[in-house]
């Protein structure tokens, strides 16, 4: 029996690229999305990548007489909940905002499923939960330090209200991305950031094309070996398919109660001068970019010790950063095209 699973966020960057690993493995996939962030330009992406057109409701995760009747419309097996704010500049600013987005929308969305009796649970957390670690390579038993930006506080919050309902009848796992970055190599599917990018990748991409006149490196003194921050980049496709072994996983236990956290990773910790590097070796182009200062709330270094992943799920990322690097650039230019 194909098992129904409910993605929350299926119309943004990693949702869409989930929703395909979804469908590729034999999932049927319900889609929830309010389109905040976000357009149907991936809902479309989907159907031409998968020959599928997953059931979408443009709902609010807040929204609990709508999610309500999601769940009675379909027979939810599992849920991943990506539907969240995620712009760390953005919710200093609006605390209450990403708060209410962020928190709000996890406790309706387990309320709702604690209705419907539906126990399976998986959960977008972040790397920002750890802060600056105190040991790199960092691993999930690492503490969680006091939140840089409400958008961080929101994540650690969230993985708390998760590790208090799984003492009662709820399995769950939740997984601290990295930084995600590339796109589905068909080119189908992408990052689409509205305005300017935050991130870096799509700031490259875009700067490459012309959108943007050039990149600012934030900050060359740090104490690395270039001077510039070091982040572990992983492919989107990669961790798309570590939430469908972790989903395979989840199901698997047998016990009523479950909480399992696992960093998704390379391993590797590139550096934002080597990424450049890597990016223009990958793509044969040359990027204008100028040295800035820091910009503040970024920390020093960061990567994933991926031991514990490797060995529970026997996932490892399969793309490497050049590989990633061409995809972004490929999606971009396609969408420069439209
Ligand atoms: C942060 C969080 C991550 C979260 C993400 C959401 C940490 C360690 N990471 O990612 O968990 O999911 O926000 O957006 O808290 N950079 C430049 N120039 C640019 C843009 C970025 O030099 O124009 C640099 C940044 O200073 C940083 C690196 O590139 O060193 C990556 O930045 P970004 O892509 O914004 O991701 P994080 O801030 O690492």
């Amino acid at each position: 029996m194909k098992k129904t699973i409910l993605v929350t966020g299926g119309a943004g960057y990693i949702g869409a690229h989930t929703v395909a690993e979804l469908i590729a493995q034999n999932y049927d996939v319900v889609i929830v999305d309010n389109l905040s962030v976000c357009d149907e330009t991936l809902l479309l992406g989907i159907e031409l990548l998968t020959k599928t057109k997953p059931s979408f409701y443009p709902i609010d995760c807040n929204d609990y007489k709508s999610l309500q009747n999601v769940f009675k419309l379909h027979n939810i097996d599992a849920v991943i909940h990506f539907a969240a704010f995620k712009a760390v500049g953005e919710s200093t600013q609006k605390p209450l905002v990403y708060h209410y987005n962020n928190v709000g929308s996890l406790i309706t969305l387990l309320r709702v499923m604690e209705e419907f009796n539906v126990k399976d649970f998986i959960f977008s957390s972040s790397c920002t939960v750890y802060g600056q670690p105190d040991t790199i390579p960092v691993t999930e038993d690492a503490p969680i330090k006091k939140a840089e930006s409400p958008y961080g506080a929101t994540k650690q919050i969230c993985e708390q209200i998760i590790k208090d309902v799984t003492s009662q009848n709820v399995k769950a796992i939740s997984l601290r991305y990295f930084n995600p970055i590339g796109a589905h190599p068909s080119a189908e599917l992408g990052e689409l950031p509205i305005g300017t990018p935050n991130n870096l990748v799509p700031f490259i991409t875009q700067t490459a094309a012309g959108v943007r006149q050039q990149l600012t490196v934030f900050g060359t003194d740090y104490p690395t070996r270039d001077g510039s921050c070091i982040r572990d980049y992983i492919h989107v496709v990669d961790l798309a398919k570590a939430h469908v072994a972790a989903l395979a996983y989840l199901l698997e236990q047998s016990s009523s109660t479950f909480l399992d956290i696992f960093n998704v990773g390379t391993g590797e910790g590139k550096t934002v001068l080597e990424v450049i590097e890597a990016f223009e070796r990958a793509n044969q182009i040359t990027l204008t970019y100028t040295k800035g200062p820091r910009r503040p709330g970024d920390v020093i270094q960061v990567y994933a010790d991926t031991t514990y992943i490797s060995k529970k799920l026997n996932w490892k990322p399969e793309y490497t950063l050049e590989d990633a690097l061409q995809h972004a650039w490929q999606w971009e230019k396609k969408i420069r095209k439209r």
